[in-house]
C-alpha cells in the first residue's frame, strides 16, 4: 500500500470519531507503525508501507472502541510502561504512567547498591497487572519479592508478566494486603502499593472507559477512598522489617491523611512527594528501629521532597 493510501484511510478512520493520539497509538501497537514513521509517510507520500495486520482489524478495534469505549490497551492486550511492555486484559487495571514514579522512589532509596542485596525481600501490594513487580525485580535483580493481589484474574496477569520478563524470584500470593504475607511479617525491607483510592462517589463519574471497564477492585477506595490505605498503614509496623520502607500511591488530594495514617502507626521519615503534574501523589516512611534491632542499612539520602507543611493538597 501507498503511503498516501494509508495516509487518507487514517483519515478516514478519524472521521468516526475517537481522538488522533488514541488512533496513532492503535496504529502502533497493533499495526506496528510508530509515531516517528507516521511522520516520515507525510514527507514521502509515494512511498510504500506495509502494516503488521490488515487495515480491516485495525478499523474493527477502532469501531469497538468508539461504540463500547473499551480502552485500547484492552483490545490489543499490552500496554507499554517503564521501558517495557506488560500484558493487559479486562479484569485487571490498566497500569499508569504517574505510578513509574514509585519505581523512582525506590530508585532514590538507593537499595540496589546496597551491599547483601541478596537477602533484600520486598512486596507489592495489590499488584494487578505485576508492573511494579516486574520494575523492582529488574532493579533489585537479586533480591526476594512477593507480589500480592486478592483477585485471581490480576495474579494470572502478574504471572504472565514476571514469567515473560524473566522475573523468576518473585513469589505471587493471593490474599488481602499483608494476611498472605504473614510467614514474612517483619522481615519486608521495602513494600510498594498503588491500592485503590478514588472515592466511590468520584469513581461512580469516572469516564466509561475506565467506570464500566476497569475493575472496581482496583480503583475504588470506599467512601473516603481511605479503606485500603487505612487496612495497609495499619499492618504495616508489624509487617515490615526494622528500618524498612513502605511507598504508597493516593488520590492527589489525600496526602495529608495517609501521612496521618502513617503517624499513627509510629512510622518515621514520614515524607509527601509529588507527581509530574506537582500534585502530591505519593508518601513514604519508613518503620523504625527499635532498641537491640538491626536496622536496614539505607545508603544515600532519603528522596527528595518537600514537607507537607510547605502546601499539600491533600
Ligand atoms: C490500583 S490497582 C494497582 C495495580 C497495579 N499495582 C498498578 O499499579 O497498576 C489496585 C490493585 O489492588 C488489588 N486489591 C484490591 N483490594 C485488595 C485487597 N484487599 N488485597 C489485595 N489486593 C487488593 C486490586 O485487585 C488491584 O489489582
Amino acid at each position: 500500500m501507498r503511503a498516501d493510501e494509508l495516509l487518507a484511510w487514517r483519515q478516514g478512520q478519524l472521521q468516526r470519531g475517537g481522538s488522533k493520539a488514541d488512533f496513532d497509538w492503535l496504529l502502533e501497537f497493533a499495526g506496528g507503525l510508530g509515531w516517528s514513521q507516521l511522520q516520515r509517510l507525510r514527507l514521502d507520500p509515494g512511498q510504500g508501507v506495509a502494516l503488521g495486520c490488515g487495515l480491516a482489524e485495525i478499523e474493527a478495534l477502532w469501531g469497538q472502541h468508539l461504540t463500547a469505549a473499551t480502552p485500547l490497551q484492552y483490545l490489543v492486550g499490552i500496554t507499554p510502561w517503564r521501558d517495557f511492555a506488560l500484558a493487559v486484559g479486562p479484569g485487571v487495571l490498566i497500569p499508569r504512567q504517574e505510578t513509574e514514579l514509585l519505581i523512582e522512589l525506590v530508585q532514590a532509596l538507593g537499595l540496589a547498591d546496597r551491599p547483601g542485596l541478596a537477602a533484600l525481600r520486598w512486596a507489592d501490594l495489590g499488584t494487578g497487572s505485576g508492573c511494579l513487580a516486574v520494575a523492582l525485580a529488574q532493579l533489585l535483580p537479586t533480591s526476594l519479592g512477593l507480589a500480592v493481589d486478592c483477585s485471581e484474574a490480576a495474579l494470572v496477569q502478574a504471572g504472565a508478566n514476571l514469567q515473560s520478563h524473566g522475573a523468576a524470584r518473585v513469589s505471587l500470593r493471593r490474599g488481602s494486603w499483608w494476611q498472605p504475607l504473614k510467614p514474612e511479617w517483619g522481615l519486608l525491607d521495602l513494600v510498594v502499593s498503588n491500592p485503590p483510592y478514588i472515592p466511590t462517589s468520584i469513581w461512580r463519574q469516572l469516564a466509561p472507559g475506565v467506570r464500566d471497564h476497569e475493575p472496581p477492585l482496583a480503583l475504588d477506595g470506599g467512601v473516603d477512598g481511605l479503606e485500603a490505605l487505612r487496612a495497609i498503614a495499619a499492618g504495616a509496623p508489624q509487617a515490615l522489617a526494622p528500618g524498612g520502607w513502605l511507598l504508597l500511591e493516593h488520590h492527589y488530594d489525600q496526602s495529608q491523611a495517609v501521612q496521618a495514617l502513617l503517624a499513627e502507626q509510629g512510622l518515621e521519615a514520614i515524607q509527601p512527594h509529588r507527581d509530574l503534574e506537582d500534585h502530591w501523589r505519593f508518601v513514604s516512611a519508613r518503620r523504625p528501629t527499635l532498641a537491640g534491632e538491626r536496622p536496614l542499612p539505607v545508603p544515600g539520602d532519603q528522596p527528595a521532597a518537600e514537607s507537607v507543611a510547605g502546601g499539600s493538597h491533600g
